[in-house]
Protein backbone atom coordinates (compact mmCIF):
# COMPACT_ATOMS: atom_id res chain seq x y z
CA UNK A 1 0.00 0.00 0.00
CA UNK A 2 1.12 3.48 -0.76
CA UNK A 3 1.41 5.62 2.13
CA UNK A 4 1.37 9.61 1.97
CA UNK A 5 3.12 11.86 4.81
CA UNK A 6 2.34 14.85 4.74
CA UNK A 7 2.73 18.43 7.56
CA UNK A 8 -0.34 18.88 9.34
CA UNK A 9 0.99 22.76 10.72
CA UNK A 10 2.52 25.28 9.50
CA UNK A 11 5.85 23.10 7.96
CA UNK A 12 8.60 21.73 10.31
CA UNK A 13 7.01 18.97 11.77
CA UNK A 14 9.70 16.71 11.31
CA UNK A 15 8.69 14.92 8.40
CA UNK A 16 12.04 14.31 7.07
CA UNK A 17 12.76 12.09 10.41
CA UNK A 18 9.19 9.87 9.69
CA UNK A 19 10.27 9.53 6.18
CA UNK A 20 13.40 8.04 6.85
CA UNK A 21 12.07 5.52 8.88
CA UNK A 22 9.29 4.56 7.22
CA UNK A 23 11.44 4.30 3.65
CA UNK A 24 12.76 0.61 4.31
CA UNK A 25 9.39 -0.78 4.07
CA UNK A 26 9.09 0.86 0.36
CA UNK A 27 10.76 1.22 -2.82
CA UNK A 28 9.99 4.56 -3.99
CA UNK A 29 10.29 8.02 -1.82
CA UNK A 30 7.87 10.55 -4.39
CA UNK A 31 8.45 14.40 -3.36
CA UNK A 32 5.06 16.19 -5.32
CA UNK A 33 5.38 20.04 -4.17
CA UNK A 34 7.59 22.70 -3.26
CA UNK A 35 11.10 23.16 -3.82
CA UNK A 36 14.15 24.03 -2.17
CA UNK A 37 12.13 25.83 0.59
CA UNK A 38 12.17 22.93 2.12
CA UNK A 39 14.40 21.63 5.13
CA UNK A 40 13.81 18.25 6.00
CA UNK A 41 16.72 17.35 9.04
CA UNK A 42 17.60 13.78 9.45
CA UNK A 43 19.82 12.33 11.77
CA UNK A 44 21.60 8.95 11.41
CA UNK A 45 23.68 7.53 13.90
CA UNK A 46 24.68 11.31 15.35
CA UNK A 47 25.60 12.71 11.88
CA UNK A 48 22.85 15.45 10.58
CA UNK A 49 21.43 15.51 7.02
CA UNK A 50 19.56 18.13 6.03
CA UNK A 51 17.77 17.66 2.41
CA UNK A 52 15.95 20.99 0.24
CA UNK A 53 14.96 18.89 -2.89
CA UNK A 54 15.97 15.60 -3.24
CA UNK A 55 13.57 13.08 -0.67
CA UNK A 56 15.01 12.09 2.30
CA UNK A 57 14.65 8.33 1.02
CA UNK A 58 18.26 8.99 -0.84
CA UNK A 59 19.98 8.02 2.48
CA UNK A 60 19.07 4.69 1.96
CA UNK A 61 20.39 2.40 -0.53
CA UNK A 62 18.33 0.69 -3.41
CA UNK A 63 15.78 3.33 -3.07
CA UNK A 64 14.26 5.48 -6.34
CA UNK A 65 13.50 8.95 -5.14
CA UNK A 66 11.19 10.66 -7.37
CA UNK A 67 10.52 14.53 -7.69
CA UNK A 68 7.41 15.29 -9.40
CA UNK A 69 5.93 17.63 -11.78
CA UNK A 70 4.96 19.61 -8.98
CA UNK A 71 7.95 20.45 -7.17
CA UNK A 72 9.80 23.69 -8.62
CA UNK A 73 13.25 22.97 -9.29
CA UNK A 74 16.49 25.14 -8.88
CA UNK A 75 19.36 23.24 -10.99
CA UNK A 76 21.98 25.14 -8.81
CA UNK A 77 20.48 24.21 -6.06
CA UNK A 78 19.70 20.55 -6.70
CA UNK A 79 23.47 19.92 -8.23
CA UNK A 80 24.50 21.70 -4.69
CA UNK A 81 23.33 19.30 -2.69
CA UNK A 82 23.75 16.12 -4.94
CA UNK A 83 27.58 17.61 -4.32
CA UNK A 84 27.07 17.91 -0.49
CA UNK A 85 25.49 14.62 -0.77
CA UNK A 86 28.25 12.99 -2.28
CA UNK A 87 30.74 14.95 0.55
CA UNK A 88 28.83 13.00 3.17
CA UNK A 89 29.53 9.46 0.98
CA UNK A 90 25.69 9.23 -0.10
CA UNK A 91 25.97 8.88 -4.09
CA UNK A 92 22.35 9.50 -5.48
CA UNK A 93 24.12 7.46 -8.95
CA UNK A 94 20.75 6.76 -11.07
CA UNK A 95 18.41 6.60 -7.89
CA UNK A 96 17.09 9.92 -8.97
CA UNK A 97 14.30 10.21 -10.90
CA UNK A 98 12.87 14.00 -11.90
CA UNK A 99 9.67 14.73 -13.53
CA UNK A 100 10.55 15.97 -17.35
CA UNK A 101 7.12 18.69 -16.87
CA UNK A 102 8.67 20.13 -13.46
CA UNK A 103 9.17 23.80 -13.74
CA UNK A 104 12.34 25.68 -13.52
CA UNK A 105 13.28 28.40 -10.66
CA UNK A 106 15.63 30.69 -12.67
CA UNK A 107 18.02 32.96 -11.10
CA UNK A 108 16.07 35.71 -11.64
CA UNK A 109 13.01 34.32 -9.69
CA UNK A 110 14.95 34.54 -6.82
CA UNK A 111 15.70 37.83 -7.55
CA UNK A 112 11.47 38.69 -7.94
CA UNK A 113 10.84 36.83 -5.31
CA UNK A 114 13.33 39.51 -2.94
CA UNK A 115 12.02 42.77 -4.66
CA UNK A 116 8.13 41.36 -4.27
CA UNK A 117 8.51 41.25 -0.55
CA UNK A 118 10.45 44.00 -0.25
CA UNK A 119 7.32 45.64 -2.02
CA UNK A 120 4.82 44.14 0.21
CA UNK A 121 6.79 46.08 3.05
CA UNK A 122 4.71 45.41 6.27
CA UNK A 123 2.56 43.08 4.15
CA UNK A 124 5.48 40.71 3.88
CA UNK A 125 4.92 36.67 3.30
CA UNK A 126 8.34 36.18 5.31
CA UNK A 127 9.08 33.93 2.00
CA UNK A 128 12.36 31.74 2.29
CA UNK A 129 13.48 33.90 -0.73
CA UNK A 130 14.25 30.99 -2.98
CA UNK A 131 11.78 32.02 -5.77
CA UNK A 132 9.23 29.11 -4.93
CA UNK A 133 6.58 31.83 -6.32
CA UNK A 134 7.71 33.71 -8.92
CA UNK A 135 8.23 30.56 -10.30
CA UNK A 136 4.85 28.99 -9.48
CA UNK A 137 3.51 32.35 -10.77
CA UNK A 138 5.49 31.76 -14.14
CA UNK A 139 4.07 28.13 -14.44
CA UNK A 140 0.20 29.15 -13.37
CA UNK A 141 0.76 32.10 -16.26
CA UNK A 142 1.77 29.51 -19.00
CA UNK A 143 5.60 31.11 -19.43
CA UNK A 144 7.35 28.85 -17.43
CA UNK A 145 10.28 26.47 -18.65
CA UNK A 146 9.96 23.01 -17.62
CA UNK A 147 12.50 20.50 -17.18
CA UNK A 148 12.25 18.89 -20.54
CA UNK A 149 12.02 21.91 -22.02
CA UNK A 150 16.33 22.48 -21.89
CA UNK A 151 17.04 21.72 -25.44
CA UNK A 152 18.79 23.97 -27.82
CA UNK A 153 15.11 24.73 -30.15
CA UNK A 154 13.68 28.30 -31.24
CA UNK A 155 11.11 27.63 -28.88
CA UNK A 156 13.37 27.47 -25.52
CA UNK A 157 15.20 30.65 -27.19
CA UNK A 158 11.86 32.90 -27.43
CA UNK A 159 11.04 31.97 -24.39
CA UNK A 160 13.52 33.21 -22.51
CA UNK A 161 14.15 36.28 -24.53
CA UNK A 162 10.58 36.83 -23.86
CA UNK A 163 10.91 36.15 -20.01
CA UNK A 164 13.97 37.84 -19.31
CA UNK A 165 12.92 41.32 -21.19
CA UNK A 166 9.53 41.17 -18.75
CA UNK A 167 12.27 40.83 -15.57
CA UNK A 168 13.86 43.35 -16.90
CA UNK A 169 10.60 45.60 -17.64
CA UNK A 170 10.13 44.92 -13.76
CA UNK A 171 13.75 45.38 -11.70
CA UNK A 172 14.73 49.10 -12.29
CA UNK A 173 17.83 49.89 -14.34
CA UNK A 174 17.97 46.37 -15.18
CA UNK A 175 19.85 45.19 -18.74
CA UNK A 176 19.91 41.33 -18.03
CA UNK A 177 20.99 39.70 -21.45
CA UNK A 178 19.19 36.57 -22.43
CA UNK A 179 21.69 35.19 -24.19
CA UNK A 180 24.08 33.83 -20.72
CA UNK A 181 20.63 32.60 -19.50
CA UNK A 182 20.19 30.53 -22.56
CA UNK A 183 23.49 28.93 -22.33
CA UNK A 184 23.18 28.46 -18.73
CA UNK A 185 20.00 26.72 -18.91
CA UNK A 186 20.91 24.62 -21.71
CA UNK A 187 24.23 23.49 -19.50
CA UNK A 188 21.63 22.74 -16.92
CA UNK A 189 19.69 20.38 -19.26
CA UNK A 190 22.40 18.70 -19.92
CA UNK A 191 23.88 17.95 -16.86
CA UNK A 192 20.19 17.18 -15.09
CA UNK A 193 19.26 14.88 -18.34
CA UNK A 194 20.50 11.23 -16.62
CA UNK A 195 17.62 11.46 -14.03
CA UNK A 196 15.23 12.94 -16.37
CA UNK A 197 11.74 10.61 -17.18
CA UNK A 198 8.29 10.42 -16.93
CA UNK A 199 7.63 10.31 -13.48
CA UNK A 200 3.53 9.23 -13.77
CA UNK A 201 4.63 6.46 -16.05
CA UNK A 202 7.32 5.29 -13.89
CA UNK A 203 5.07 5.31 -10.73
CA UNK A 204 2.45 3.54 -12.62
CA UNK A 205 5.25 0.62 -12.99
CA UNK A 206 6.33 0.44 -10.14
CA UNK A 207 2.71 -0.02 -8.54
CA UNK A 208 2.08 -2.82 -11.09
CA UNK A 209 5.14 -4.48 -10.01
CA UNK A 210 3.87 -4.41 -6.50
CA UNK A 211 6.63 -1.77 -5.76
CA UNK A 212 5.08 0.42 -2.56
CA UNK A 213 5.47 4.03 -2.65
CA UNK A 214 6.36 6.87 0.33
CA UNK A 215 4.78 9.99 -0.87
CA UNK A 216 6.21 12.95 0.41
CA UNK A 217 4.80 16.07 1.08
CA UNK A 218 6.64 19.54 1.92
CA UNK A 219 5.54 22.59 3.94
CA UNK A 220 2.21 21.84 5.72
CA UNK A 221 -1.48 22.24 5.54
CA UNK A 222 -1.60 25.15 6.94
CA UNK A 223 0.58 26.79 4.63
CA UNK A 224 -1.28 25.39 1.27
CA UNK A 225 -1.71 27.88 -1.64
CA UNK A 226 -5.45 27.23 -1.28
CA UNK A 227 -6.18 26.23 2.42
CA UNK A 228 -3.89 27.81 4.25
CA UNK A 229 -3.87 31.22 5.87
CA UNK A 230 -3.51 32.67 2.79
CA UNK A 231 -1.59 35.17 1.75
CA UNK A 232 0.77 33.88 4.05
CA UNK A 233 1.26 30.63 2.21
CA UNK A 234 3.04 28.85 0.41
CA UNK A 235 2.55 28.98 -3.49
CA UNK A 236 1.86 25.25 -3.98
CA UNK A 237 -0.55 22.60 -2.68
CA UNK A 238 1.31 20.94 0.07
CA UNK A 239 -2.32 19.14 0.96
CA UNK A 240 -3.47 16.11 -0.54
CA UNK A 241 -4.90 16.88 -3.75
CA UNK A 242 -1.41 18.15 -4.85
CA UNK A 243 0.20 14.27 -4.52
CA UNK A 244 -1.98 13.34 -7.22
CA UNK A 245 -1.49 16.41 -9.36
CA UNK A 246 1.89 17.03 -8.52
CA UNK A 247 2.98 13.09 -9.33
CA UNK A 248 0.71 11.92 -12.45
CA UNK A 249 -1.25 9.58 -9.91
CA UNK A 250 -4.98 8.89 -8.97
CA UNK A 251 -6.06 9.23 -5.79
CA UNK A 252 -6.70 5.43 -5.43
CA UNK A 253 -3.18 5.33 -5.80
CA UNK A 254 -3.07 6.59 -2.01
CA UNK A 255 -3.87 3.89 0.75
CA UNK A 256 -3.25 5.80 3.52
CA UNK A 257 -2.67 9.74 5.29
CA UNK A 258 -0.10 10.06 7.98
CA UNK A 259 -0.10 13.92 9.07
CA UNK A 260 2.82 15.26 11.09
CA UNK A 261 2.28 17.36 13.88
CA UNK A 262 4.14 18.57 16.58
CA UNK A 263 3.16 18.16 19.77
CA UNK A 264 3.36 21.88 20.18
CA UNK A 265 3.44 24.30 17.34
CA UNK A 266 5.54 26.48 15.71
CA UNK A 267 5.50 28.89 12.23
CA UNK A 268 8.26 30.74 10.41
CA UNK A 269 7.21 33.83 8.43
CA UNK A 270 4.72 36.36 8.82
CA UNK A 271 0.72 35.14 9.28
CA UNK A 272 -1.79 34.40 11.54
CA UNK A 273 -0.81 32.05 14.80
CA UNK A 274 -3.43 31.84 17.51
CA UNK A 275 -1.55 30.33 19.89
CA UNK A 276 1.53 32.03 19.80
CA UNK A 277 3.35 32.56 22.85
CA UNK A 278 5.39 35.59 22.52
CA UNK A 279 6.98 35.67 26.49
CA UNK A 280 9.39 33.17 28.14
CA UNK A 281 7.56 29.79 27.13
CA UNK A 282 8.07 30.80 23.89
CA UNK A 283 11.96 30.98 24.24
CA UNK A 284 12.11 28.14 26.24
CA UNK A 285 10.04 25.89 23.35
CA UNK A 286 12.81 27.78 20.86
CA UNK A 287 15.45 26.73 22.74
CA UNK A 288 14.50 23.60 23.42
CA UNK A 289 13.23 22.14 20.57
CA UNK A 290 16.19 24.33 18.79
CA UNK A 291 13.29 25.94 16.55
CA UNK A 292 15.46 27.25 13.70
CA UNK A 293 14.82 27.36 10.61
CA UNK A 294 16.24 24.42 8.77
CA UNK A 295 16.45 26.21 5.30
CA UNK A 296 17.18 29.79 6.58
CA UNK A 297 18.34 29.61 10.17
CA UNK A 298 15.00 32.05 11.15
CA UNK A 299 14.02 31.81 14.63
CA UNK A 300 10.71 29.91 14.50
CA UNK A 301 7.47 31.60 16.40
CA UNK A 302 6.45 28.85 18.79
CA UNK A 303 3.48 28.31 20.96
CA UNK A 304 1.04 25.51 22.10
CA UNK A 305 -0.94 23.35 20.17
CA UNK A 306 -3.77 24.41 18.10
CA UNK A 307 -6.01 21.51 18.02
CA UNK A 308 -8.73 23.37 15.64
CA UNK A 309 -5.93 23.73 12.77
CA UNK A 310 -4.84 20.38 13.16
CA UNK A 311 -9.28 18.90 13.08
CA UNK A 312 -9.19 21.32 9.85
CA UNK A 313 -5.69 19.62 8.49
CA UNK A 314 -6.63 16.26 9.37
CA UNK A 315 -10.55 16.99 7.23
CA UNK A 316 -8.99 18.40 4.13
CA UNK A 317 -6.54 15.89 3.63
CA UNK A 318 -8.32 12.74 5.08
CA UNK A 319 -5.44 12.04 7.13
CA UNK A 320 -5.80 8.69 8.71
CA UNK A 321 -3.28 8.82 11.85
CA UNK A 322 -1.03 11.66 13.21
CA UNK A 323 2.96 11.20 14.12
CA UNK A 324 3.32 13.36 16.98
CA UNK A 325 6.69 14.42 16.62
CA UNK A 326 8.96 16.69 19.50
CA UNK A 327 7.12 15.15 22.31
CA UNK A 328 10.49 15.45 24.74
CA UNK A 329 10.81 18.98 23.93
CA UNK A 330 7.48 19.39 26.51
CA UNK A 331 9.77 17.58 29.40
CA UNK A 332 9.53 19.34 32.33
CA UNK A 333 6.66 22.11 32.32
CA UNK A 334 4.44 22.06 35.04
CA UNK A 335 1.29 22.50 32.52
CA UNK A 336 0.81 21.99 29.22
CA UNK A 337 -2.25 24.00 27.26
CA UNK A 338 -3.89 22.84 24.54
CA UNK A 339 -5.69 25.14 21.81
CA UNK A 340 -9.39 23.89 21.35
CA UNK A 341 -11.77 26.17 19.77
CA UNK A 342 -11.18 30.48 19.15
CA UNK A 343 -13.36 33.31 20.30
CA UNK A 344 -14.06 36.22 18.30
CA UNK A 345 -16.20 38.57 21.14
CA UNK A 346 -17.86 36.32 22.96
CA UNK A 347 -18.64 33.80 19.47
CA UNK A 348 -17.20 30.37 20.31
CA UNK A 349 -14.95 29.35 16.91
CA UNK A 350 -14.73 25.40 16.34
CA UNK A 351 -13.78 25.39 12.79
CA UNK A 352 -10.64 26.90 10.98
CA UNK A 353 -12.03 29.98 9.50
CA UNK A 354 -11.09 30.39 6.00
CA UNK A 355 -10.98 34.33 6.66
CA UNK A 356 -8.71 34.55 9.99
CA UNK A 357 -6.12 37.29 8.60
CA UNK A 358 -9.03 39.59 8.30
CA UNK A 359 -11.50 39.10 11.18
CA UNK A 360 -9.70 39.35 14.58
CA UNK A 361 -8.41 38.96 16.62
CA UNK A 362 -9.71 35.02 17.31
CA UNK A 363 -8.59 34.30 20.63
CA UNK A 364 -7.27 31.03 21.66
CA UNK A 365 -9.48 29.14 24.66
CA UNK A 366 -7.04 26.21 26.08
CA UNK A 367 -7.27 24.02 28.75
CA UNK A 368 -4.69 23.39 30.76
CA UNK A 369 -2.91 19.85 31.56
CA UNK A 370 -0.35 18.89 33.90
CA UNK A 371 2.59 18.51 32.90
CA UNK A 372 5.80 15.71 33.82
CA UNK A 373 8.93 15.39 35.29
CA UNK A 374 10.25 12.12 34.42
CA UNK A 375 11.99 12.35 30.53
CA UNK A 376 9.95 10.90 27.90
CA UNK A 377 13.29 11.82 25.42
CA UNK A 378 14.72 8.73 24.08
CA UNK A 379 11.39 6.52 24.58
CA UNK A 380 10.98 3.75 22.50
CA UNK A 381 7.55 2.48 24.23
CA UNK A 382 4.80 4.01 24.95
CA UNK A 383 4.18 2.40 28.82
CA UNK A 384 7.67 4.02 29.10
CA UNK A 385 5.87 7.39 28.86
CA UNK A 386 5.07 8.98 32.40
CA UNK A 387 1.45 8.92 32.79
CA UNK A 388 0.75 12.44 32.20
CA UNK A 389 2.64 12.20 28.66
CA UNK A 390 -0.23 9.46 27.86
CA UNK A 391 -3.15 11.60 29.00
CA UNK A 392 -1.50 14.42 27.28
CA UNK A 393 -1.77 12.32 23.53
CA UNK A 394 -5.36 10.44 24.57
CA UNK A 395 -6.25 14.47 24.78
CA UNK A 396 -4.79 14.92 21.95
CA UNK A 397 -6.33 12.06 20.12
CA UNK A 398 -9.63 13.48 21.20
CA UNK A 399 -9.57 16.79 20.05
CA UNK A 400 -7.74 16.46 16.93
CA UNK A 401 -10.43 13.81 15.62
CA UNK A 402 -7.19 11.41 14.85
CA UNK A 403 -5.18 8.44 16.60
CA UNK A 404 -1.77 8.67 16.86
CA UNK A 405 0.42 6.18 15.60
CA UNK A 406 3.26 7.22 16.10
CA UNK A 407 5.62 9.48 18.52
CA UNK A 408 8.86 10.73 18.43
CA UNK A 409 11.07 11.16 21.51
CA UNK A 410 13.93 12.30 19.70
CA UNK A 411 15.82 13.60 16.86
CA UNK A 412 17.28 10.08 16.06
CA UNK A 413 15.59 7.34 13.97
CA UNK A 414 15.63 5.00 17.09
CA UNK A 415 13.87 7.65 19.35
CA UNK A 416 10.90 6.72 18.14
CA UNK A 417 7.35 4.90 19.34
CA UNK A 418 5.25 2.88 16.73
CA UNK A 419 2.14 2.21 18.81
CA UNK A 420 1.44 -1.54 18.75
CA UNK A 421 -1.94 -1.89 17.09
CA UNK A 422 -2.13 1.09 15.03
CA UNK A 423 -2.90 1.61 11.57
CA UNK A 424 0.82 2.98 11.54
CA UNK A 425 2.42 -0.21 12.81
CA UNK A 426 -0.16 -1.96 10.19
CA UNK A 427 1.88 0.20 7.34
CA UNK A 428 4.84 -0.93 8.44
CA UNK A 429 4.42 -4.67 8.81
P1 LIG B 1 7.96 30.51 0.19
O1 LIG B 1 7.55 29.08 0.14
O2 LIG B 1 9.44 30.70 0.20
O3 LIG B 1 7.28 31.34 -0.84
O4 LIG B 1 7.46 31.09 1.62
C1 LIG B 1 6.08 31.27 1.93
C2 LIG B 1 5.80 30.96 3.39
O5 LIG B 1 5.99 29.56 3.62
C3 LIG B 1 6.75 31.66 4.38
O6 LIG B 1 6.02 31.93 5.56
C4 LIG B 1 7.80 30.62 4.66
O7 LIG B 1 8.43 30.81 5.90
C5 LIG B 1 6.94 29.36 4.65
N1 LIG B 1 7.70 28.15 4.32
C6 LIG B 1 8.14 27.76 3.10
N2 LIG B 1 8.76 26.58 3.17
C7 LIG B 1 8.71 26.20 4.46
C8 LIG B 1 9.16 25.03 5.16
O8 LIG B 1 9.72 24.09 4.60
N3 LIG B 1 8.91 25.02 6.49
C9 LIG B 1 8.24 26.00 7.12
N4 LIG B 1 7.80 27.10 6.53
C10 LIG B 1 8.04 27.20 5.19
Amino acid sequence: MNIAVLGAQFGDEGKGKIVDLMTPHFSLVARYQGGHNAGHTVYVNGKKFVLHLIPSGILHDGVLCVIGNGVVVDPQALFKEIEELAQLGIDVGDRLLISEKAHLILPYHRELDVLSEARRGERKIGTTSRGIGPAYEDKIGRRGIRVCDLVDTQALADEVRENVSARNRIIKDSTLDWKPVYDQLLAFGARMRRWTGDVSLALDEARRNGRRILIEGAQGAMLDIDHGTYPFVTSSNATIGGACTGLGIPPKAIGGVLGVAKAYLTRVGEGPFPTELSGQMGDRLRETGQEYGASTGRPRRCGWYDAVAVRYAVRINGIDSIALTKLDVLDGLETIDICTEYKVGDRTITEFPSDINMQGPYTPVYESLPGWTAPTKGARDYNQLPPEARRYIARLEEVSGVPVGLISTGSDRAETIIRPGSIVSSWLS
